[in-house]
Parts: structure tokens; C-alpha cells; sequence
């Protein structure tokens, strides 16, 4: 980095009565033992600060609310403080946890600890117009705003009244009264809710009709609902195979979006989970303040988080008096959004070096510049922890936690690519320990090699950056093209395949000159 800073930081001479002026040689900058373990025998275990190393039991009695969000570049134990967070919450407070798992990568960890996978798509499917307790009225009003997230219907004022109009008749039909939360008939027997399906039947016979004065909308209408309805990917609109009751009371819940073909559909899954959520939260009513008793886990699930008047936000807003919690993760905390982040009652900050991302906290969070360039340096699951406490108190609200002591996960070995300053491409891809080993033993690789490249990965907390690893491969004589089949199985898409070899050429001449696609050729011979 070789950026000139803004403020270049300056040397001053201070006199001794200027520095007794200031907090820190009164207090350090660590809330104080009595504060940190008060709750440890009904708290959560995070690890021990940096300066006193008192042991830190989080507990949601003394800030704002129970929601926390976790910041931190890919790699930094972000989902791993996560894991180890649900844990121990199962065991302290019995709580139960949903996880919108965005890439599958908790399902493995989930399945080994007891819980339970609901792999959407995949098996199971969730109706959208499913009212988990809600009114038809109140459920059609949801269903809109999702697909005025999700698809452009918002902007055709037509087609969304052609459309909330036949989702309301599909609801007649099944007999339901749009502004009851009863699911019975008269005599008892459980209505069945309509599917998009049933909807798409209405508009269709409409146009049958041809009395309707704009075909052009109506059609329209139509297009854009068949593409939720049509075979093999109608996932939102089967009949459910979940049940909402269970699922906020079973434990821990892993939701499998992976099955879901692409960033909308998942994140149309993910939404309707919260939507139902949210009004499982608002049936169960207040409960007094102690015990979590649902947590909510949004990873890297940007295209939700960011929304500012999403259900997200009605839970982060309300969450406080179910007890119901939300943590939010994320690479860049310019997605989370504002609405969340002011209702975030605990933030940790892990490794961070992005400077705009810097600037984001600071302003937000206040804590030192000498805080910040401690965060940059961050070693994998160091944190600080920034508490909006409820009542004002003499200490300071950030202070930092040497290391996140956590339960140990499965093995997975983690093969990252950090992007570019700026330019959040990193990535992080899993794969199992003995996959891993299988897959070096088929490149040819000697045992001797297999376990040399094993302890590099131990040694760093089971990973390591892709660049490094083709390098390291390329000197074990793995051929180029095995490399790349290997990468692109993991899902790496091609622009990145190059750029990685053209890092690691680079990386290899000792970066002397500029690299060029030349050098990729070479190499290749
Ligand atoms: N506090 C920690 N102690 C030990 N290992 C950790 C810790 N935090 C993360 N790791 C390891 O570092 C790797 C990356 O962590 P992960 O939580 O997946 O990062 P992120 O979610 O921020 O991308 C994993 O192998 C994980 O087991
Ligand atoms: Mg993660």
C-alpha cells in the first residue's frame, strides 16, 4: 500500500497534566471485571480482552437490544464465532436458531451437531401464499412487496393490481375470508391455501374472456408469474413441506438456499422465512426480558440485509421484546443497512482493512484511530467489540477480545483469494480435510507432499490463499490444467481462474515487472 494518508498522524509533545486529562490513564479501555463476568454463569462465553484478559460472558441484559452484527474480511472467523455463538446458546438459554444459509456452508456443521437441514428446493418447498397466521389481506400486502423487491412488478401499477386482485380471488376460492386468520370451514375441516398456480389459472381465464381493456398488462402480469410457477421451478409454488411451528421450536434449523437456482430465488426463500418470522414473533407476544429463545442468522446475506424497510428490520425493531435475535455477518458493512445497524445492540469488529469500510465503523461506532490500526492488523478471530449500552456508563463501549475462543468446527480447510484493494472480490471456498487429501493424492502428489501441504494449511488455522496454493502445487509438479479442472469444480468462475494465475506468476517472478496474460502463455509452455 503505498497511499499517502489524509491526516498523516503527528508527533506532539503533551504535557502531564493534559495527558491525566485523558480517560485512558483513569480507566482502561476495557469495561471493568464485574462488568465483563457478570454473566457467567448465564452468559455467553466469547474469550478474554486484550489488556486485563478478563473473561468476556456476552449477555443481552445491558445493551440496546439482543441483535449483534459481525464484521470482518472473508477469513477473518466470522461464521466460525457464529457456530461457536449458536452453541452456546442452545446450552445456556435452550435457544433455538434458524440459519438462512445463503452458500450451504453451515449444513455440514448443523447435521454433525444434531440439527436439522431444510434444503429449499431440494425436497422441500414453501408456498408463498402460505399465511403462517396471518390474514389473507395482510399476507397478500407481503407476497407484493416481496415480488416489488424481487422483480419490477412495482413499477407496472396495472399488472400489480391485476396481480393482487387474482391472488386475492384464489383466496376466495379456497375459501378463505381475506380478513380472517381462520383455517378451518364451517364444519371444521382445514382450508388449503392457494398456490401462484391458482393465481396464474385466474389471469389466464381472464384473458380467455377477452372483455379485459388492456391484454398487453394482463399478459404481462402473466409472463411474470409463470416464471415462479413453471415445472421444475415452481419452488414457491407448491403447497409447503415445512411447517413454520416447528421450525422457530426445533433446535437449530439449517434453511439449504443452495438448491435455490440463483441470488433472486434465494433470496425470495430467504425473505419468506423472515416474513413468517417476523409474525411468529409478533403471535407468540411479549415475553419478559431474559432468555433468547429464537436467533436468527443472516451470513452474508447482503440482498436481504440491505433493504431498509425489509421484515429484517421489523425484527431488529421489535426483536427486543420476544427475545428473538438476529445476527447479521458480513464482508462489507456498507450492506448491512442503516435501519439494522443503529439496532444492532452488539457490533464485532474482526479483521477489517478496507479503509472505506474503516471510515463506515468509525463513524458509526467512535472508536480511536489507535483502535482502527489495531483492527487492520487483526490476526483470524481477533475482535473488537463495540456494546451500545442501555444505561451510560464510565467505561468504554469498543474494547478488544485477544482471541475468540471457540468450539471446535468440523474440519473444513478454507483455499481464499483476497480481491483487489477496494474491490471486495474475495472469496473463501470450503472443502473437507480428507476431500482435500484425496483430491492432492490424485494430482500425483507424494504422501510427503500431501502432509507438507496439510500443516501449512493447520498452522494457518486451515487455510491458506489460493495464490500460495497453486505455487506450492506448480513446485510439486501438478500440471496447470489439473489445477484449473480443480478450481473450477470448486466454482470458480473463469475471469478469476486467470487472475489467479496471473497473481501466482507474478508472486513467482519475484514481482518484477508488470504481470501479463505473456507470462500465463510462458508458463504454460
Ligand atoms: N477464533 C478462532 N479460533 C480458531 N480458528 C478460527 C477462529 N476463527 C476462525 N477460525 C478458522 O479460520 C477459518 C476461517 O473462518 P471463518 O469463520 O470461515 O471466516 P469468515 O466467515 O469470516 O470468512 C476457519 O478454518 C475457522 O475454523
Ligand atoms: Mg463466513
Amino acid at each position: 500500500m503505498s497511499r499517502i494518508p489524509k491526516a498523516p498522524l503527528k508527533v506532539v509533545e503533551t504535557n502531564n497534566v493534559e495527558i491525566g486529562r485523558r480517560n485512558i490513564l483513569h480507566h482502561p479501555p476495557e469495561p471493568p471485571p464485574e462488568f465483563l463476568m457478570e454473566a457467567a454463569d448465564n452468559g455467553i462465553y466469547v474469550g478474554r480482552t486484550d489488556i486485563l484478559h478478563t473473561p468476556f460472558f456476552w449477555t443481552p441484559k445491558y445493551v440496546t437490544n439482543p441483535h449483534i452484527a459481525i464484521v470482518g474480511i472473508s477469513g477473518s472467523g466470522k461464521s466460525y464465532f457464529i457456530k461457536t455463538f449458536l452453541i452456546r446458546a442452545s446450552f445456556v438459554w435452550n435457544s433455538n436458531a434458524i440459519i438462512l444459509d445463503w452458500a450451504g456452508e453451515y449444513k455440514d456443521w448443523v447435521l454433525e451437531t444434531g440439527g436439522k437441514v431444510v434444503a429449499l428446493g431440494k425436497g422441500n418447498y414453501l408456498n408463498l401464499l402460505d399465511l403462517g397466521g396471518m390474514r389473507p389481506y395482510d399476507r397478500i400486502e407481503q407476497v407484493m412487496a416481496t415480488l416489488g423487491l424481487l422483480t419490477d412488478v412495482g413499477r407496472y401499477p396495472e399488472q400489480k393490481r391485476l396481480t393482487e386482485e387474482a391472488i386475492e380471488e384464489a383466496y376466495v376460492r379456497a375459501r378463505f375470508k381475506l380478513d380472517s386468520n381462520e383455517t378451518r370451514d364451517e364444519l371444521g375441516n382445514p382450508l388449503q391455501p392457494p398456490t401462484l398456480k391458482d393465481v396464474v389459472k385466474i389471469l389466464e381465464e381472464k384473458k380467455q374472456l377477452g372483455t379485459y381493456e388492456y391484454p398487453s398488462e394482463l399478459n404481462n402480469a402473466i409472463y411474470r408469474l409463470k416464471k415462479l410457477t413453471r415445472e421444475g421451478e415452481d419452488y414457491f409454488a407448491q403447497q409447503s413441506t415445512i411447517s413454520l411451528d416447528d421450525i422457530v421450536t426445533s433446535g437449530l434449523v439449517d434453511i439449504d438456499l443452495t438448491g435455490l437456482p440463483d441470488e433472486q430465488t434465494r433470496a425470495l426463500g430467504a425473505l419468506t422465512l423472515i416474513q413468517f418470522i417476523k409474525e411468529k414473533m409478533r403471535q407468540e407476544g411479549a415475553q419478559e426480558q431474559g432468555a433468547i429463545r429464537l436467533i436468527t442468522v443472516l451470513d452474508e446475506a447482503w440482498k436481504i440485509a440491505g433493504e431498509e424497510n425489509s421484515d429484517v428490520v421489523m425484527i431488529v425493531r421489535e426483536g427486543r421484546k420476544y427475545n428473538f435475535s438476529l445476527i447479521v455477518a458480513s464482508q462489507n458493512p456498507t450492506d448491512i443497512s442503516q435501519a439494522i445497524f443503529s439496532n444492532v445492540g452488539t457490533t464485532f469488529i474482526l479483521k477489517t482493512k478496507f479503509e472505506n469500510y474503516l471510515d463506515y465503523l468509525q463513524g458509526s461506532l467512535r472508536f480511536s484511530n489507535y483502535l482502527r490500526k489495531k483492527i487492520m492488523g487483526f490476526g483470524v478471530g481477533q475482535a473488537a467489540i463495540n456494546m451500545a449500552f442501555h444505561v451510560p456508563l464510565q467505561f468504554s463501549q469498543t474494547f478488544v477480545i485477544k482471541h475468540i475462543e471457540g468450539e471446535e468446527p468440523i474440519k473444513d480447510y478454507f483455499i481464499s483469494f483476497e480481491g483487489i484493494e477496494g474491490v471486495p472480490m474475495a472469496f473463501s471456498i470450503s472443502i473437507k480435510k480428507n476431500e482435500f487429501r484425496a483430491r492432492l493424492r490424485r494430482f500425483g502428489l507424494s504422501d510427503e507432499h500431501v502432509e507438507a501441504i496439510t500443516n501449512a494449511f493447520e498452522k494457518a488455522y486451515r487455510r491458506m490463499n489460493v495464490v500460495d496454493l497453486v505455487l506450492q502445487l506448480e513446485r510439486y509438479g501438478v500440471d496447470r490444467r489439473q489445477i484449473v479442472d480443480f478450481l473450477k469444480e470448486m466454482g470458480v468462475n473463469d475471469a478469476t481462474v486467470i487472475d489467479i494465475f496471473t497473481k501466482a506468476d507474478f508472486k513467482r517472478e519475484g514481482k518484477k515487472g508488470k504481470p501479463t496474460r505473456l507470462l500465463l502463455k510462458k508458463k504454460g509452455k
